[in-house]
């Protein structure tokens, strides 16, 4: 597992408004939007193409289009929703498929409540949303779960990270052809589970607490 933390002053500046509590959910929407667009440009490195070749008005010459099978993007529900208008904005022609998971209180193990997804993954490149990436269950139960039906590369975009999910993720990944692009590390995650500093609880920022 390879990790990767944006690092670009554009990133920060968008970043400090969404941390900031008195932004509101329209405007961190559309913060959110613009930060994947740019941790999507990031992440998406060594997305496959293939060469092919075109004619300008004034000669012919090569160029590439992206390889099939067409990469997957799998937004976590509820918050890696808000991040899907802002990757496939940068990746129109990319399919897209949902993952809806949720944690037993008792066994902290995390589980899959809804399923969008082809059955075969076989070559595919995937792309999974996830806003937070706070102790790292979640993303290790769907990122196996990707590998498991044949996924070959799978890319984790996450808006802020905490170095223990970091951790969780490299223990139960070791060795996976999996990476982890973040906007930020923070420090630490506190008693609740929350990312410390943060930015609060993703989902309601972005939908509410309905
Ligand atoms: N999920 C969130 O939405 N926020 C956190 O800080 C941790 C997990």
């Amino acid at each position: 597992m390879k990790t990767h933390v944006a690092n670009h002053p554009l990133i920060t500046h968008k970043l400090t408004l969404l941390r900031d509590k008195r932004t509101d959910s329209p405007t961190f929407r559309h913060l959110t939007e613009e930060l994947v667009m740019l941790l999507a440009y990031e992440a998406t490195r060594e997305i496959r193409t293939e060469k092919i070749s075109i004619e300008t008005p004034v000669a012919p010459t090569t160029g590439v289009h992206l390889s099939k099978p067409r990469p997957l993007v799998v937004p976590i529900l509820r918050a890696g929703l808000g991040m899907l208008e802002g990757m496939t904005r940068l990746i129109p022609s990319a399919e897209v498929g949902f993952l809806g998971m949720v944690r037993d209180e008792k066994t902290l193990q995390a589980s899959t409540y809804a399923n969008r997804l082809p059955e075969d993954l076989s070559g595919r490149q995937c792309y999974i949303l996830d806003p937070m990436l706070a102790t790292g269950g979640t993303l290790i139960a769907a990122t196996h779960y990707l590998l498991e039906r044949g996924a070959t590369d799978i890319t984790i975009i996450c808006i802020l990270a905490a170095p223990e999910g970091v951790a969780a993720l490299e223990k139960s990944l070791t060795g996976a052809p999996v990476t982890v692009v973040m906007g930020a590390l923070d420090e630490r995650l506190n008693e609740h589970g929350y990312i410390v500093p943060g930015l609060g609880d993703a989902g309601d920022r972005l939908y509410g607490t309905v």
